[in-house]
């Protein structure tokens, strides 16, 4: 595989993360992106941090040997429990890398509090984001005053992979976990998962309308042009060596049956053709 130095890096445990580069394809289109899903491994959130820590630091380092300026951690499970530990080991410590990494959590609690008018927030996600505390260090970083609830879904990555989100099913387990939300009364909900935008009209629905369903996906990608714009040396790192008329590509690695997540990536794509390719981490 060619270096791919001007390309924006999207790394997911697996397929989640292709809501994310949806949104960022969209809102900035005139980018090239390497999407990197760690389907071998997938799913994390039900793992302990030092494995989660493990497995993101391989993928990381995936995208630094491929030479990639800017990368985006999707995967809300990686971002709240492992990029902190990175930032220190790889990306704070002068010298070591001038490579740039973004989470979703700093973006989503930023989007968050503009939203509320109550200050009450839920956060849903996987386990191990959920007992991270992530997006409530963050929130109350911002604002102290700030009240929250988090609750997670464990059984929801699972059914959505399976195409069941929007059987009845999906629908009661759901209204299950979100039932000590609905009592806790915010007007905030942050869907802290990379899956869960897929559900995002059963969340609404069940949540009522005075309630702000937030997808981390589309707080990403505003954050990201924000950052594109306040860093106009990374920019320009960017689109320097591509070819304009190229723009908006996407190569697909993933790290177990490529077809499978060629055909899974399709879907969810909405029909673009697309080939995986594998890589070992
Ligand atoms: N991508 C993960 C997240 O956003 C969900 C899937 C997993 O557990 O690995 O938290």
């Amino acid at each position: 595989m060619p270096l791919f130095g001007h390309m924006i890096g999207i790394f997911d445990s697996g397929y989640g993360g292709l809501t994310v580069l949806k949104a960022l394809r969209k809102r900035l289109p005139q980018y090239n992106y390497l999407y990197l899903g760690d389907n071998l491994r997938v799913p994390y959130g039900s793992r302990s941090s030092e494995t989660i820590r493990e497995f993101s630091e391989e993928a990381l380092q995936f995208f630094f040997k491929k030479n990639i300026p800017l990368t985006v951690f999707a995967c809300n499970t990686a971002s709240a429990v492992a990029l902190p530990f990175l930032q220190e080991k790889y990306l704070r410590t002068p010298g070591v890398t001038d490579r740039k990494v973004l989470g979703v959590i700093i973006p989503v609690a930023e989007k968050a509090i503009k939203i509320t008018k109550n200050k009450r927030i839920a956060i849903v996600g996987t386990r191990a984001t959920i007992n991270s505390k992530a997006y409530e260090k963050e929130l109350h970083k911002l604002d102290p005053n700030i009240k929250t609830i988090g609750q997670a879904c464990p059984l929801l990555v699972p059914l959505i992979e399976e195409g069941w989100h929007h059987k009845p099913e999906a629908r009661s387990i759901l209204k299950k976990y979100l039932a000590p939300i609905k009592d806790f009364a915010p007007d905030t909900l942050i869907l802290g998962c990379t899956h869960y935008p897929i559900m995002h009209d059963v969340f609404e629905d069940i949540m009522g309308t005075r309630v702000h369903v937030l997808d981390s996906s589309t707080a990403v990608a505003d954050s990201l042009a924000d950052y594109l714009n306040r860093h106009p040396e990374i920019e320009s790192q960017l689109t320097k060596n591509s070819d304009s008329s190229k723009s908006g590509t996407v190569t697909f690695t993933c790290t177990d049956a490529p077809e499978r997540f060629s055909e899974f990536a399709q879907k969810f794509m909405g029909g673009e053709k697309i080939t995986a390719e594998i890589v070992k981490l």
